[in-house]
């Protein structure tokens, strides 16, 4: 049976390879897009998701647009790191329709009580908060969350202890895992921990290329803007892709390796956007997040590969012998 769920997101250069993901997957069944401010402001963002759709011949899947600020926070977008057009620079050509009956709020409201669905959030944690503000019953029905988001021992990416997501907007960050704790559920956090390793590198690029012209082509047109950043600021040859990885993980649980914690997340200050997550359980408190720390990487390309590319054995034995190991 296919899995329902609703793909929060702020595309974005990595969210749209995410998208990608999802929409090559028949165990899934994306009920609606909702986009949020993040990397991109949410008209470009969604404007983003309407090419994602199109390149995959799926504009009959809907996508509704969220927050565009913060909760308290000024909005910082992240055009640096995702280009001017939030796709790499691509300046794909704009695709029409969708009108918008309804904001993505009322829908993520609305479709989780009728639905048994997922959320996999890719971006700030805006929308999902105003769910917990409008209606906390119905955050209450969501299956499975799973965030790209946060960081445990490893550094942040936009202050030395911060990941973009939570530090974009941190009070909806606290407030999505401080309900947690009240309601006493769990969230998947899949952080810079795991998704730093998750790097597309030239060799594999060239090989997406390769297997399908047709993707290859639009991976290698948004993803060009994406390398350059890498090299300038991580001097990383290729891309780190964090978002697929928090929907493979979706498909495949498996591919990362966590524990249960209590995390919270700092709103102000030099920490602003830190998650902190409780290992040793010093404030007593259950655990309101998964927290995933290891990942399996070549399982991860396998998926992807096989996903998005109908690979063969051969295929993916080859495959193998361009991730590189750590
Ligand atoms: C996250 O921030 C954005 O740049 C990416 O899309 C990802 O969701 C990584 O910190
Ligand atoms: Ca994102």
């Amino acid at each position: 049976m296919k899995r329902k769920t609703i793909i929060d997101c702020d595309p974005g250069i990595d969210d749209s390879l995410a998208l990608i993901l999802a929409l090559s997957s028949d165990d899934i069944e994306v009920l609606g897009i909702t986009i949020v401010s993040g990397n991109t402001p949410v008209q470009m963002g969604f404007e983003n998701a309407k090419k994602v759709l199109k390149h995959m011949q799926r504009l009959d899947i809907p996508i509704y647009i969220g927050a565009a600020v913060p909760l308290t926070k000024d909005y910082v977008n992240a055009l640096d790191t995702h280009g001017k057009d939030g796709l790499g620079e691509s300046f794909l050509p704009d695709v029409d329709g969708y009108l918008q009956d309804k904001d993505a709020v009322s829908f993520l409201i609305e479709t989780l009580k009728k639905e048994h669905c997922s959320v996999i959030a890719l971006g700030p944690l805006t929308n999902i908060a105003q769910v917990i503000m409008k209606d906390p019953t119905a955050f209450a029905c969501i299956d499975q969350l799973i965030s790209m988001g946060g960081n445990f021992r490893s550094h942040g990416n936009c202050s030395p202890v911060a990941e973009y997501n939570y530090w974009e907007d941190p009070d909806s960050a606290a407030l999505v895992f401080q309900y947690l704790a009240k309601i006493q559920k769990q969230i998947h956090m899949i952080g810079l921990d795991v998704t730093r390793k998750i790097v597309l590198t030239p060799n594999l690029l060239s090989y997406i290329e390769h297997l399908h012209s047709y993707h290859g082509t639009f991976i290698k047109q948004i993803t060009k803007f994406y390398f350059k950043f890498h090299w300038e600021w991580e001097h990383i040859i290729g891309c780190v892709i964090n978002d697929p990885l928090a929907m493979a993980f979706y498909i495949q649980p498996q591919i990362c390796t966590g524990f249960a914690a209590y995390v919270e997340i700092v709103t102000d200050g030099a920490a602003r956007g830190q998650s902190i997550v409780d290992e040793y359980g010093f404030y007593k408190k259950k655990a309101n997040a998964y927290v995933y720390h290891q990942v399996d990487t070549f399982a991860f390309y396998h998926l992807f590969f096989e996903r998005l590319f109908q690979c063969s054995k051969a295929e993916i034995a080859y495959l193998d012998k361009l991730i590189v190991k750590e």
